[in-house]
C-alpha cells in the first residue's frame, strides 16, 4: 500500500521517493537529528534508509511519507507507520524532522496528519510510539496529537551514554486530538 498525498496547514506529507534520498540524507548526517532514533537508522545514510523503508512499505508492512512544507516541495523531514499488523490493526509511528525547521509544529501536524491516515486508510484501531527517556520534544508532540504514556521498558535501548529507558506511548481509534482540541 503506498500513501496518498495529505495537505495540513502548513505542512503536506507525500509519498516517499527513491529521489528523496538526498535531501533526507543531509537531515541525517546531523547528530542532534539522529541521537534519538534507532541504532539503525543512526547507521545509514539517506539511501539506505529510503531503501529499506520502501522495501518494508512494498511487502505491506507499513506506509511511509516525507513531509514538506506547503511553501516549497522540499522534504524537510519524515513520517511513517510500520510494524503494521492487520489482524491486530495496529502500527508503529516513526518521523524525524530537520534541525533548522523544529519549533514551528511541524512534527505535530505531521503525527496527526500520519495517524488520521493511519485510522481512515489502514483501518488501524491502535498507533504506538516509542520514545527515548529524555527526548522531551518528541513526547510532547505525541501528548498534544492525544497520544497516552503507557509504559516504561528500562535500560532497552543503547546510546553513546549507555543504557537508556524507552517510553512507550500509545493512541487508540477515536483518541487522535486536531489543533482545536488541544
Ligand atoms: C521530535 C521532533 C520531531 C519535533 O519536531 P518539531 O517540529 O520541532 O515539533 P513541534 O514543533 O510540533 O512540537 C515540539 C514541542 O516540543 C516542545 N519542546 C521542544 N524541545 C523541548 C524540550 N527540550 N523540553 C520540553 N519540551 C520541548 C516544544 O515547545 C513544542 O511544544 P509546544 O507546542 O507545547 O510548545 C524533532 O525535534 C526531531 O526531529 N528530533 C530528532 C528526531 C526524533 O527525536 N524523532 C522522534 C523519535 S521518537
Amino acid at each position: 500500500m503506498r500513501g496518498t498525498r495529505l495537505r495540513g496547514q502548513r505542512i503536506a506529507l507525500r509519498p516517499m521517493a527513491r529521489s528523496d534520498a538526498d535531501a533526507l540524507d543531509r537531515i541525517l548526517r546531523d547528530r542532534r537529528v539522529t541521537r534519538f532514533l534507532p541504532p539503525v537508522v543512526r547507521r545509514e545514510s539517506g539511501g539506505q534508509f529510503v531503501r529499506r523503508v520502501l522495501d518494508d512499505q512494498q511487502r505491506g508492512n507499513g506506509v511511509a511519507f516525507v513531509i514538506v512544507p506547503r511553501a516549497e516541495p522540499k522534504a524537510v523531514g519524515q513520517i511513517r507507520l510500520f510494524h503494521w499488523s492487520r489482524e491486530t490493526r495496529d502500527a508503529e509511528l516513526g518521523y524525524w524532522i530537520r534541525r533548522s525547521e523544529w519549533g514551528q509544529g511541524w512534527a505535530t501536524e505531521a503525527v496527526r496528519l500520519a495517524c488520521g491516515y493511519g485510522f481512515r486508510s489502514m483501518r488501524l484501531h491502535r498507533i504506538e510510539a516509542l520514545v527515548l527517556d529524555g527526548n522531551a520534544a518528541s513526547a510532547r508532540v505525541l501528548e498534544k496529537a492525544g497520544f497516552h504514556r503507557e509504559g516504561r521498558s528500562r535500560q532497552s535501548e543503547r546510546v553513546s551514554r549507555g543504557w537508556v529507558d524507552e517510553l512507550r506511548f500509545g493512541l487508540l481509534r477515536g483518541e487522535l486530538k486536531s489543533e482545536t482540541d488541544a
